[in-house]
């Protein structure tokens, strides 16, 4: 079981991460390389990012780890991906086969978390976690995504985007 003294030390370890990657693209790719392989329950994690701008905005798959999926693109109109980029809003889902919006990856994932990205203001991205297990995503999981979602924004705005 992940324990708070885990989550705190894996939060430094992404502030390091934040610090010692030359770019954006390289940041995200630890990013998810490092929930992936150190929180059990993280079985797929992924980024996906806007693209195009304006109604034809789509999210396109950028770095992840965890099984293939089919989505690579999610209109903002569709997916638990699209709510949370078109409200700006995290979500999280206890019970993904009991939600409507849900987008099927994989028939073992039972529960996710998606959590906007923003830079200057605006949503540019989103980064999308599937657990295994009901209802995985406690209120400290929340605060750790939201915390990789910041580090990845700020590093977007300081890179010009
Ligand atoms: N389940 C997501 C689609 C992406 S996969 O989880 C990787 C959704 O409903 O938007």
């Amino acid at each position: 079981m992940t324990t708070i003294t885990d989550l705190v030390g894996i939060k430094s370890e992404l502030d390091a991460l934040a610090t010692s990657t030359k770019s954006a693209q390289q940041l995200m790719a630890g990013i998810v390389t490092l929930l992936h392989d150190r929180l059990p329950k993280y079985n797929w994690v992924g980024f996906y990012m806007m693209e195009n701008g304006g109604e034809s905005s789509m999210l396109v798959l950028g770095p992840f780890q965890g099984a293939p999926t089919p989505h690579t693109q999610i209109p903002l109109n569709e997916g638990i991906c699209g709510a949370a980029a078109s409200s700006g809003e995290t979500v999280v889902v206890d019970d993904v086969n009991s939600d409507p919006r849900y987008l099927a990856c994989s028939l073992e994932t039972k529960s996710e978390i998606v959590v906007p990205i923003f830079a200057h203001g605006k949503v540019v991205g989103e980064l999308d976690i599937d657990s295994h297990a009901p209802a995985a995503f406690t209120d400290e999981d929340r605060q750790l995504v939201e915390h990789c979602a910041h580090l990845v924004g700020d590093r977007l705005e300081k890179s010009g985007r």
